[in-house]
């Protein structure tokens, strides 16, 4: 989460990479809906720099007769002789629904810096999402797709109106309504975490490599801890970056999700108020003054939303569009805290431009071009809903339960309606639970190698709680903390974070227990712009790594926040 992701909307929008190969010259040579499925990983140029195949893979591993789905796989292949070939590390980058496809391509050459030149950089869209086949998606096309999102905005806080829970929990129950109608390829109940785990493996072994090298983020992490605790043996080197609690996940009860999220609100009081008027335009001396200033702006714009047009959208700030705004903020703090600020300044002063721009979408238009060129859906929300309330146990709230559901995770955290409660409902009205999936417990006494886990001091919706609970589970394992605010470590550049990680994709070696690693930024400053004793001290080789890091963190940012409007 997880990634709640508007990952396939905002690549288009925001990642010209993607954009370039699927409208630029590329795009006539070279379709996914164009190549055969095989149960061989048959390589085809794509992408510029890249090579895709579609592997054929059983939808139910324990009977073949089920039938089977068709992944679309990529890899940015590696750069090295025959003999140094070390074959490949997956990537997963969240969601659950995100596309890897469109991740990797987004993130390019730039993941090399984690990633040596020996290993193929593979990613996948797990079964059911985006470009693999059968798609999952309740909507019959990308319209009606928009016109729901328009009138059921899922991000919608469940405290903007006096009948928001009730009538989320109403659209929930249609939504899995829905589901049960519109699954005609039976996609649904198959696309379960302890799957794609399965799905990981054969990808490795179509490699000719018996056990697997990862990396996930974000929900990454739950695949990557499932698949420990379901392959132990198999674990070449598995790293999980903002871990997700897989317990809680199985539960549909994500509260512990929200332990960290008022933290990083208070850094970003203590950030402003330390860095000053100059960089931080939101600025009051002490973080308490700052505090009560965001309280009476919220309370101003509660009682006075403000419109705003833009060049490519237009919408209303809100007490929704403010809060929603905020809470994607905290993923990347380093990035976007003095956008946040100079917004939050000038929507005080009544022009709500800036703020809105940060997350908005372009409004929806319909495709108006005869070539059904782009035969994939941007089927992200549904594969979060589908895939977390699959994987988890079954829940049927009532109305009542659900209620008391809100008002306990609000103890957690002001924002827990973003993230938890938007789970936890959808899960109150889903139907399909296949007999027999993993439900846990994720734990293995003994891994063949021990995984690295990393987590930062308070990340948003995936605390450091929960990289500690999937640490137990794991003995020998050991937890790396990144010294920031923020969700992954990806999001902000720390050199220390990326030796450790290097050290243990090459050579198995885990930091000592208890390391904490500081970051090469600073909150309400310029990202990277480093004090100048620290940028002293850089070799060219650290400036040179920093500006992969910082071109990673940009191309992550699309994929773990989620936007708001009348998206395409
Ligand atoms: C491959 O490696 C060579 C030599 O190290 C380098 O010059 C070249 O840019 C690399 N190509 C890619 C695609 O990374
Ligand atoms: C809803 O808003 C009110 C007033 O802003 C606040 O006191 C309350 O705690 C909020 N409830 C939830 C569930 O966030
Ligand atoms: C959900 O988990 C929280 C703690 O993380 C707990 O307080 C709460 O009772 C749980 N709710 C349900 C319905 O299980
Ligand atoms: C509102 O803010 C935007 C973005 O900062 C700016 O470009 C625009 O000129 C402002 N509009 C007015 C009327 O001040
Ligand atoms: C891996 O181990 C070798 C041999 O000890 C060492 O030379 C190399 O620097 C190590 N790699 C990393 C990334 O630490
Ligand atoms: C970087 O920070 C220094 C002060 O530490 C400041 O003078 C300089 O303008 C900053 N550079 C940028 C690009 O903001």
């Amino acid at each position: 989460m997880f990634l709640p992701i508007r990952l396939l909307v905002s690549c288009l929008l925001l990642l010209p990479a993607v954009v370039a190969v699927l409208f630029g010259p590329n795009s006539e040579t070279f379709r996914w809906d164009q190549l055969r499925p095989s149960t061989n990983l048959n390589w085809v140029e794509c992408y510029s720099m890249f090579q895709c195949a579609k592997l054929e893979v059983p939808l139910d591993y324990s009977d073949p007769n089920v039938g089977t789905a068709a992944l679309a796989v990529i890899r940015l292949p590696a750069n090295v002789s025959e003999e140094e070939y070390q074959g490949p590390v997956l990537f997963n980058p969240g969601g659950p629904g995100g596309s890897g496809v469109d991740a990797l391509v987004g993130v390019g050459s730039s993941f090399r810096v984690f990633i040596g030149n020996q290993y193929d950089i593979v990613s996948f869209d797990p079964r059911g999402v985006s470009y693999s086949t059968p798609i999952a998606t309740f909507f019959k096309t990308d319209a009606e797709r928009a016109l729901w999102n328009a009138a059921a905005p899922p991000e919608g806080s469940l405290n903007a109106s006096s009948d928001a829970i009730q009538r989320n929990w109403g659209l929930a129950q249609l939504l899995g309504q829905l589901a049960v109608q519109r699954d005609s390829s039976g996609i649904f109940k198959y696309m379960t975490t302890d799957n794609v785990a399965r799905d990981m493996l054969l990808i490795s072994q179509k490699f000719g490599f018996d056990r697997l090298k990862y990396y996930g983020i974000s929900y990454g992490s739950a695949l990557g801890a499932t698949f420990a605790a379901l392959f132990p043996d198999k674990v070449e080197r598995i790293i999980i970056d903002g871990v997700l609690d897989v317990d809680a996940w199985f539960k549909a009860n994500l509260t512990i999700s929200a332990t960290d999220t008022d933290k990083v609100l208070q850094a970003f009081f203590n950030g402003c108020a330390a860095a000053g008027p100059e960089l931080c335009a939101f600025y009051k001396p002490t973080a308490a003054e700052i505090a009560e200033r965001l309280a009476a702006l919220t309370a101003s714009i509660r009682a006075r939303p403000v419109p705003v047009i833009t060049p490519t959208s237009y919408g209303v700030v809100d007490y929704t569009v403010l809060r929603v705004t905020l809470f994607e903020s905290f993923k990347m703090p380093y990035d976007l805290f003095p956008t946040v600020a100079k917004g939050l300044a000038e929507l005080e002063s009544g022009n709500g431009t800036l703020l809105y721009s940060i997350f908005a979408n372009a409004p929806f238009e319909c495709d108006s071009s005869t070539d059904d060129a782009l035969p994939f859906h941007l089927n992200s929300d549904e594969a979060l809903i589908a895939v977390h309330c699959s994987d988890a146990v079954e829940v049927k709230d009532s109305i009542e339960q659900f209620t008391a559901f809100v008002e306990n995770a609000a103890k957690t955290s002001q924002f827990a309606e973003f993230l938890v409660d938007y789970l936890r409902v959808n899960c109150d009205g889903w139907q399909i639970h296949r007999e027999g999936r993993f439900l846990g417990p994720i734990t293995a006494e003994h891994t063949r190698v021990p995984l690295l886990i990393v987590t930062t001091t308070a990340d948003p919706v995936t605390p450091k709680a929960g990289a500690l609970n999937t640490l137990a589970g794991f003995p020998g394992s050991v937890l790396l903390t990144q010294d920031s605010p923020g969700h992954t470590s990806l999001t902000t550049p720390s050199l220390c974070t990326l030796g450790y990680l290097r050290q243990y994709l090459e050579n198995g070696t885990l930091p000592e227990p208890g390391t904490v690693c500081p970051v090469e930024a600073m909150l309400f400053g310029v990202p990277g712009n480093l004090t100048a004793s620290r940028r002293a001290a850089l070799r060219t080789e650290d400036e040179q790594a920093l500006a992969a890091l910082k071109a990673v963190g940009d191309a992550v940012r699309s994929v773990i926040t989620r936007g708001f409007g009348k998206r395409k």
